[in-house]
């Protein structure tokens, strides 16, 4: 049956943003509608407009669920688009360590980092993986997450990188994406980068195809970590196998992994703090979409992403906390847009946008998320909150009401 969100004070539509596919986005692309109602019809909308012109079918239809929104604003459910949600353990004497001088280059080479992760990972059962996951993601739908993406790369062997994937099955509340990302770091059992992406590439990958553990592979470009041109042609194996691609790309260094995303059709070239000029060039005239983390930076003290210089060239780009043990343990999606305005001049509509409409386009799911318009996914909030406070407030969360699919899965409201 149907629910009507009706008398909605304020709605963003995302309307013209989704048009714009992303691009250039100005308060006016937020599609700001006021007395607005919006019906959902199982899982899709099937009517958005001002209250007044609500047709008499949709307010009288047998069955129909109201909502009275009054007073509160409805928008998209955000898009987390790059998580590492599933992992044992923490990092936290390692923060420390970061704190005190060591660097995260210099923790790794000793067996810290993700591998001192990939152990507890890799000795978790499916079902203590799934509890904790599980309590994340119960967080994320608090936030008004809707659709959260999930990579492995915590376990680093065929059976339990199988292990963390099919956890990321058993997760509930919002639609979940899965993202291999078996090549996050060299695991013990290997001598060399390039022996270990052959083994992925032959006996991993083909596995995650036929269960249809995910359909998006991923891979950590850095000095020190995975080299361009076998991670290119990793890449482009998967690619031959039907995955989807995308890189975590130029963190720590220039080191070419967004040349790669350009030259390959990466769906996304995820932190992207190094890039400059020409990469910025190349980015707007593809259509990766530059995934910016800027948690991750702060956590590293590094530089944040060049986003004014990026979204000016005309790249289209997405918010996301990239929550991890180690360089981001946060799931604040209100820290990454409050960082995202403070420290890399972006606009409220912009983070808006990016936390949507550009979040979906690196999931390659716009076509059914990221804005309120008939014959998308009912997936929708109405926050207890004028859009204008937004990304403002750390440490606290508005009262929701939030849909995924058309189904209620979180609601502080009543
Ligand atoms: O996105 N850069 C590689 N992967 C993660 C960090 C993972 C970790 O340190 O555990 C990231 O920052
Ligand atoms: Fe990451």
């Amino acid at each position: 049956m149907g629910i009507l969100l009706k008398n909605i004070s304020t709605l963003l539509t995302l309307q013209g943003a989704s048009a714009k596919n992303g691009r250039h986005i100005k308060e006016e692309d937020l599609g700001i509608m006021n007395q607005a109602s919006v019906v959902m019809d199982k899982d899709k909308i099937v009517w958005v407009g001002p209250h007044k012109k609500l047709p008499k079918e949709w307010a009288k239809k047998k069955g129909m669920r109201e909502l009275d929104m009054k007073g509160k604003t409805v928008l998209p459910g955000f898009v987390e688009c790059h998580t590492h949600l599933i992992f044992a353990g923490d990092r936290a004497a390692e923060f420390e360590m970061r704190n005190q001088g060591v660097s995260y280059q210099e923790i790794a080479a000793k067996g810290g980092g993700i591998l001192s992760t990939m152990k507890k990972t890799r000795s978790s059962s499916l079902k203590d993986l799934v509890a904790t996951g599980q309590k994340r993601v119960d967080h994320f739908l608090s936030q008004g997450v809707t659709t959260l993406e999930v990579k492995s790369g915590y376990a680093l062997n065929l059976k339990d990188e199988i292990k963390v994937l099919q956890a990321v099955q058993e997760l509930k509340g919002p639609r979940t994406v899965s993202t291999f990302l078996g090549a996050h770091a060299l695991p013990p059992e290997y001598k060399s980068y390039e022996e270990y992406l052959a083994f992925l590439a032959e006996k991993v990958l083909p596995v995650v195809a036929k269960k249809k553990l995910a359909r998006r592979v991923d891979v950590f470009i850095e000095k020190g970590f995975f080299p361009v041109e076998a991670s290119e042609r990793y890449l482009r194996r998967a690619q031959e196998l039907g995955f989807e691609v995308l890189i975590h790309a130029d963190q720590m260094s220039l080191s070419g992994g967004s040349e790669v995303a350009v030259r390959i059709g990466a769906l996304s070239g995820d932190h992207l703090l190094q890039v400059e000029e020409k990469e910025i060039r190349n980015l707007a005239k593809s259509e990766v979409t530059g995934v910016l983390l800027p948690t991750a930076d702060l956590y590293t003290k590094t530089k944040y992403p060049p986003a004014r210089a990026m979204i000016d060239a005309g790249v289209r780009v997405a918010l996301a906390t990239d929550f991890n043990p180690g360089t981001s343990p946060t799931q604040d999606l209100n820290l990454v847009g409050l960082l995202a305005r403070l420290e890399m001049k972006m606009s409220l509509p912009e983070v808006i946008a990016a936390y949507t409409v550009g979040a979906a386009h690196a999931l390659n799911l716009h076509k059914e998320i990221g804005s309120i318009e008939v014959g998308k996914s009912a997936d929708i909030m109405g926050i207890d909150q004028e859009w204008s406070c937004l990304f403002y407030s750390v440490g606290e969360a508005a009262e929701k009401v939030v849909f995924s699919r058309g189904k209620k899965v979180f609601d502080s409201l009543s």
